[in-house]
């Protein structure tokens, strides 16, 4: 087995890193090694967003580059200029929904960029002139391509059979299975992460939790698809970061890693709870309610009188659940954050920062939203 290398030795290329996980890996690595070298490779689509790289950007041995993980030129040029040894992989179309209506742009970027990333990995690293350059190149994945859980089933391990049902989880169990076959055939060193559903600070406001926090905030309707008793699995994401933190620096080559916070809730529970506590946090600050004039509690209402059920998600998986022992036993890895706490923080930095979520609420997302509610 080759040597690993050491965090401090690792210059880091982090796709996707404009995006929600990226970025809040971006901050959590740039915090544990300030010195270290880091390159953001990130289109920048409607996902990315630069202003989630706040207090980044500026900062010496922090580079970031506009573009596609397809260009293998582009990431191989990235790779040799500034002599990077290691790949952290999150550059991905990951909303289930936009995969439903749309599924080809998922297929370009899940599925053919992370074959070009390899493509570029392989010639940089294993085909250089003077011999294998030691390298890692880790995968970050989903619990989705295990396929959805009964209520009385055993959560997910990393040896339970892949069974994708939306095009997205497709396209990222195809990913993996890329990965995988370019360790076992080319011996590329490659881990992988399957992790469970994330929340916390800069995601975009079309998924769950953020999409809940800011129609409170707008007064408008909470959308919960069919019956709202579809279970996920939520993570602080830097206890996400945390876990991906610990593969790169201790994980065996060529193993997947679960990762996972032992905290299931049913949609409608997750909605009533955000609802309490924005109830909660408008009683005891006043200037809340000059700050959002039009939110629920601002108007005497109580934000669960904005729930709205509505056509459900078509091949809605009803409950996803991750067995995280392996990465615990292995790895030494165990979540930080409680759920109260992490929930607690999230809306707080929603209701903190409307100069990041303000400029989101434009054309792409009110386009979105319309077509959402067209069907
Ligand atoms: P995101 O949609 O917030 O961000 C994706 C980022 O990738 C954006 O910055 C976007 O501009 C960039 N990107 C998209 N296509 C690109 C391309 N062709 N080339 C370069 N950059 C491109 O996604 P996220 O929620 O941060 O997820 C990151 C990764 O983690 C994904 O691989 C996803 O499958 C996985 N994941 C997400 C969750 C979750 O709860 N969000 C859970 C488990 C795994
Ligand atoms: O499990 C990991 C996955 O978690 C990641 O791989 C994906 O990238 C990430 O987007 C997330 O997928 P989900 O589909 O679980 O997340 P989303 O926030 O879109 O939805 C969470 C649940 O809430 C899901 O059961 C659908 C439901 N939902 C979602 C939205 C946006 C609603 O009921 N109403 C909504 O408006």
């Amino acid at each position: 087995m080759a040597e690993k290398l050491m965090p401090a030795e690792m210059r880091l290329l982090v796709t996707g890193g404009a995006g929600f996980i990226g970025a809040n890996f971006c901050h959590y690595w740039r915090q544990r090694f300030p010195q270290g070298h880091l390159v953001v490779l990130d289109a920048l689509t409607y996902a990315g967003n630069q202003a989630s790289l706040v207090g980044l950007m500026n900062q010496a041995g922090f580079h970031f580059a506009e573009g596609d993980i397809n260009d293998t030129p582009l990431v191989e040029k990235l790779l040799h200029e500034h002599k990077l040894n290691t790949i952290v992989h999150f550059a991905a179309e990951s909303h289930v929904d936009r995969s439903i209506h749309d599924p080809d742009a998922f297929l370009h970027t899940n599925i053919l960029g992370t074959h070009s990333l390899l493509r570029a990995a392989r010639k940089v690293w294993l085909d250089a002139p003077g011999g294998v350059i030691p390298h890692r190149f880790h995968h970050i994945s989903t619990d989705e391509v295990y396929g959805t859980l009964g209520p009385q089933d055993p959560p997910f391990r990393e040896d339970t059979p892949y069974a994708p049902n939306s095009p997205y989880a497709a396209s990222k169990a195809a990913s993996d299975h890329l990965v995988r076959a370019y360790q076992h055939t080319y011996g590329l060193r490659t881990t992988t992460s399957n992790c469970s559903n994330n929340y916390g600070p800069y995601h975009f406001p079309e998924k769950l939790i953020p999409l809940v926090i800011l129609n409170i905030l707008h007064g408008r309707p909470l959308p919960i698809y069919g019956d709202g008793q579809q279970v996920r699995d939520w993570l602080f994401v830097e206890d996400h970061c945390q876990g991906i933190g610990l593969i790169l620096e201790r994980g065996e080559e060529g193993e997947s890693y679960n990762i996972g916070g032992h905290n299931e809730w049913a949609n409608l529970d997750i909605v009533r709870l955000i609802c309490e506590l924005l109830d909660t946090a408008f009683a005891a600050d006043t200037f809340l309610a000059q700050r959002f004039p039009h939110a629920a509690p601002a108007q005497g209402k109580a934000a669960e009188s904005l729930i709205s059920y509505v056509k459900d998600r078509p091949g809605h998986d009803r409950r996803y659940a991750i067995d995280a022992s392996k990465v615990g036993r292995e790895l030494g890895y165990t979540p930080q954050h409680s759920f109260a706490e992490g929930i607690r923080k999230t809306v707080d930095w929603y209701l903190q920062h409307s100069d990041w979520w303000q400029p989101l609420l434009g054309d792409v997302y009110a386009q979105w939203v319309q077509k959402q509610y067209a069907d």
